[in-house]
């Protein structure tokens, strides 16, 4: 019963401590927060621009501030083409980026487009 009661004032303290060690384990550490914008610039807008339109050197980059083509695009089917690579133009990032670092990623790649206007509405079919 001593025990007990000495112990108890201290759970609080070992529960924050816990969640602080979970915070700690992604590989990008607690001084380098992970911020989309940031892996973006570094690892991708040498090809897609900052902003995400693209640069002339690369005019295969798609635009992804195109909201056609985002609209298409599942969150997941953005991240297999991120660690997957699309050829020839663009690279496979394998292993890079951890699911935490792909899940902003893709949020950032979606905040792109999200100020694009809406798509237009598909033509009929019978449309040529
Ligand atoms: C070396 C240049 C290059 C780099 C670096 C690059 N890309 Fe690409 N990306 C391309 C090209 C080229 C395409 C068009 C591929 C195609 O459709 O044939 C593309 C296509 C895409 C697409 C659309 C895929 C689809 O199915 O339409 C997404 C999303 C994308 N890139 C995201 C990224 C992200 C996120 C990064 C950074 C982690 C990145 N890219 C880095 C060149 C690049």
């Amino acid at each position: 019963m001593l025990r007990v009661r000495s112990l108890a004032p201290r759970l609080p303290l070992a529960l924050a401590c816990l969640v602080a060690a979970g915070a700690c384990t992604d590989p990008s550490g607690p001084e380098r927060p992970l911020d989309g914008s940031v892996l973006f610039r570094r690892h991708c807008a040498r090809c897609h621009g900052e902003d995400g339109r693209g640069v002339p050197e690369v005019p295969a980059a798609r635009d992804l501030t195109d909201a056609r083509v985002m609209h298409n695009l599942r969150n997941d089917q953005i991240k297999s083409v991120i660690r997957m690579g699309k050829p020839p133009g663009m690279p496979a990032f394998g292993d890079k980026f951890t699911d935490a670092a792909l899940e902003v990623l893709v949020a950032h790649v979606r905040s792109l487009a999200r100020d694009a206007p809406a798509p237009a509405p598909l033509p009929p079919a019978s449309a040529k």
